[in-house]
């Protein structure tokens, strides 16, 4: 049974365990302390936690490299512990949602070991091989100046094995029967253990064809097959799909009628929102909203700002990625794979609590269910001087206690950052719960007020005109309620003209503060923005409300 679409209004938290909360002093985050810090997460609103991968796994990709479906790598804990984890949580009411990463294993997998060590082995055809190096083999790599090539040649094979991502991540072969039971059996398994479905990884190169041949094509019937298994197992459970992809290819993936994916992440929006924010123009950013309108009545965005990898710009023009890297990462140690910024929200704001403040407003009022970066709450930094990625995956500052009380051991995972205006003395959940003014209870609030405005998941929206191109407002509509979002991406103030034509449209009740707004003339509105200010309103107000009931 379908409960609830409680995916077309969550609110989600996106949270790696070895970099949250530490118990055992051994300088790895594991689920007994995720678990003490969900009062934390429940006070903070979040109603779905999204769990990067957990898996036994050599950790060479932060865990995207998994050598073991079926366990929890013991650093992290044991699988108790696990459940423990997603039972506590479902008491606060807070749903689990983990990664699925089954593009690709580890080479340290089993299944991999076994298959190039026997031809005969009924694991050889779960990857992919070739004989020959393929001629398109230093095509197509996902981390471009990291990785090298698409194909390396496996000594104990004597084979070329195919990989999207780095080698030490052999590409599964999906077209296998054997390998698509095995995906479903690992579903199967963590529905089992509590979790409410997956983030799945890489979702692209999961449904394409693969092998030595030059062409491809993507086998978009195996999506309804995953949600089907799904559904079956789980009525309510989800597959939320990594996937960034062309707009006019988003229906194949929700499906025309539904029957496919019910979330996708929106990263064609998200490189607008971040030319938006670098330029104070939204016009990119309208167009974007527009072109990935379109979607099943039961189907639902993911919006974000930062993630857990670089920000990827790839599907910009060179000028407006140029643009972003101007204001946001003009060093080229601050970008990544010819195509990203490998930075943390905070510091590609430079830390301005109002700008912070408006994008995450923004966020919060674009079409579909946000989600949010742990440390984000908090305004986090990051430290350039670790690899890649890392940069932006350094452990959560709890206090002003050594290593941010993360930990008590003296070797952290990855280095807690400590100097500087980001170091955990100046960032940290302690100080900020206490000031009722910190961006954490801030983002406490404008959770809340996300909550009360379910119009923003499920209703149409509308670009209202504000004859200004840096200042963006929106319209939702839903079931005979209304909301009107206005969000001024500058740093001065202006004042814009918005009309609505309706007769309860004449009256707007900021959301936020006491600054409500009548209507002059034919329903126009004269409203001030402050510099990066933002502005949310219930149209008609609740005087209209109860008038309309009196009738
Ligand atoms: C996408 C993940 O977000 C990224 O972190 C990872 O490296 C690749 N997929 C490979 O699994
Ligand atoms: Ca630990």
């Amino acid at each position: 049974m379908i409960k609830d679409l409680w995916y077309k209004n969550a609110v989600i938290y996106s949270v790696h365990v070895g970099t949250y909360m530490d118990s055992n002093a051994d300088g790895i985050g594991d689920f007994e302390g995720l678990a003490r810090r969900l009062d934390y997460l429940h006070g903070l609103g979040v109603t779905c936690i999204w769990l990067g991968p957990f898996q036994k796994s050599p950790r060479r990709d932060d865990g995207y490299d998994i050598s073991d479906f079926y366990q929890v790598d013991p650093c992290f804990g044991t699988l108790g512990d696990f459940v423990e984890f997603t039972n506590q949580a479902e008491q606060r009411g807070i749903r689990v949602m983990i990664d699925l990463v089954v593009n690709h294993t580890s080479d340290q997998h089993p299944w991999f070991q076994e298959a190039r060590r026997d031809p005969a082995s009924k694991f050889r055809d779960f990857y992919v091989w070739s004989d020959k190096k393929p001629e398109n083999a230093d095509e197509g790599m996902v981390f471009p100046g990291v990785q090298k090539t698409t194909w390396t040649r496996d000594p104990v094979a004597g084979k070329y094995y195919f990989h999207r991502f780095y080698d030490f991540q052999p590409d599964l072969n999906t077209e296998n029967p054997l390998v698509l039971a095995e995906i479903r059996k690992i579903m199967g398994f963590w529905l089992e253990l509590g979790v409410c479905g997956f983030r799945m990884d890489a979702m692209p190169f999961v449904i394409s064809t693969k092998g030595p041949q030059p062409r491809h094509r993507l086998r978009y019937d195996m999506l309804r097959s995953f949600r089907e298994f799904l559904q079956w197992r789980r009525g309510d459970a989800i597959i939320l799909a990594e996937a960034n992809v062309e707009p006019k290819n988003n229906l194949h993936y929700f499906g025309e009628d539904g029957d496919r994916l019910q979330m996708m992440f929106n990263f064609w929006v998200n490189q607008r929102v971040f030319y938006a924010l670098a330029t104070a123009d939204i016009k990119p950013l309208v167009k974007a909203l527009e072109q990935t309108r379109d979607r099943p009545d039961n189907a639902q965005w993911a919006h974000f700002l930062r993630n857990h990898d670089e920000l990827d710009l790839g599907r910009l023009t060179e000028e407006q990625r140029q643009a972003v890297f101007d204001d946001m990462g003009p060093d080229k140690d601050m970008q990544l794979y010819n195509r990203g910024i490998r930075r943390r929200l905070g510091p590609m704001l430079r830390g301005d609590w109002r700008r912070l403040e408006m994008a995450y407003s923004l966020l919060f009022t674009l079409p579909g269910s946000p989600v949010i970066r742990y440390g984000d709450e908090l305004g986090m930094g990051d430290d350039l001087t670790l690899p890649e990625r890392n940069c932006a995956r350094t452990p959560m500052q709890w206090s002003t206690e050594p290593l941010a009380g993360f930990t008590r051991s003296s070797k952290p995972v990855l280095p807690v950052i400590e100097q500087g205006p980001y170091g955990f003395h100046k960032i940290n959940a302690a100080d900020q719960r206490r000031d009722a003014s910190s961006l954490l209870n801030w983002t406490e609030r404008i959770i809340r007020m996300r909550k009360e405005v379910p119009e923003i998941g499920w209703g149409d929206f509308k670009v209202l005109d504000t004859g200004n191109d840096g200042v963006l407002a929106l319209r939702y509509d839903w079931r005979n309620n209304a909301v009107v979002t206005i969000h001024n991406l500058r740093n001065e103030s202006t004042e814009i003209q918005i009309r609505l034509a309706d007769e309860k449209g004449r009256q707007l009740v900021n959301l936020l503060t006491q600054d409500h707004s009548q209507a002059h003339g034919r329903g126009v509105h004269t409203i001030v923005m402050e510099p990066y200010g933002y502005h949310w309103y219930r149209v008609g107000g609740l005087g209209y409300l109860l008038e309309r009931s009196n009738e």
